[in-house]
């Protein structure tokens, strides 16, 4: 359908499935064979619509999470509202925090008790479980941050991260564009998980721009949790 403005069809998250946790809607561009990389960049498969998907659905979280693997690649900038948080996940902590990411105070990492964190930036530490962290404790903790009222998670990728949240059932709801592109290689999956997950979700709203992009939006099937 012909389209004025998308981001006038992305209205708020929707509410978390319980008082216990936030809502996560994950956000992603993907290409037609399922790649979200393009020479290791997802910009080479999005166009303007998608940035203003994306852009809407920042304005609708209370804090953004990220994989630190994603903020390296896509040399992450400040977010366009000056009080979002962004949540960066690492076991690592090798995260550039002079950065303009964590200028102004938006940046914070999530990361296990005993990762040495660069100093002079916000920590929330977590538990370890498997080879990342407790995915689980980090998403109801983030009000340690961010101060009470956290209802609305947007994680912005990438594989790591958004399989991490898969595998323990977090995914409320799937924001994926699909670019009418081929792309072969061996580019990341929207998730990578250690052994396979079937979780159903829902179409909630599909739409095709003039560039042929494929804007969809995909909610947890509640019966199946
Ligand atoms: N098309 C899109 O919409 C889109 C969106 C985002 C990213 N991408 C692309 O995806 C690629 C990056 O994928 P990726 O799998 O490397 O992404 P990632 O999940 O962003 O990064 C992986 C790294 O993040 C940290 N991490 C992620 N999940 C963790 C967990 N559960 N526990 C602890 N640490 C965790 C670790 O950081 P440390 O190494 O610091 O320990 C890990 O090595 C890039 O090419 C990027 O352009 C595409």
């Amino acid at each position: 359908m012909p389209i004025d403005s998308i981001g006038d069809h992305y209205g708020p998250l929707g509410t978390p499935p319980d008082d216990r946790r936030p809502r996560i809607a994950v956000c992603m561009v993907s290409s037609l064979d399922g790649s979200i990389a393009v020479a290791g960049r997802s910009g080479g498969l999005s166009n303007p619509n998608d940035a203003e998907v994306l852009r809407t659905l920042r304005r609708h979280a209370d804090v953004v999470i990220v994989g630190a693997g994603t903020v390296r690649d896509e040399s992450y900038g400040a977010p366009v509202r000056a009080d979002q948080r962004v949540g960066v996940v690492t076991m690592s902590g090798d995260v550039d925090v002079a950065g303009p990411l964590f200028a102004n105070g938006n940046g914070f990492l999530i990361c296990p008790t005993d990762t040495d964190a660069p100093r002079g930036v916000e920590v929330l530490s977590v538990a370890r479980h498997g080879t990342g962290i407790d995915i689980t404790e980090a998403v109801t903790r983030l009000a340690d941050i961010s101060g009470d009222g956290i209802a609305q998670v947007l994680c912005e990728g990438g594989a790591r991260l958004n399989g991490a949240l898969l595998e323990a059932d977090l995914v409320d709801e799937l924001n994926l564009t699909v670019s009418p592109l081929l792309i072969g290689g061996a580019g990341p999956r929207l998730s990578a998980t250690d052994s396979e997950v079937m979780q159903r979700f829902e179409l909630a709203q599909l739409i095709v721009d003039a560039d042929s992009m494929v804007f969809s939006r995909w909610t947890r099937h509640q019966r199946d949790r």
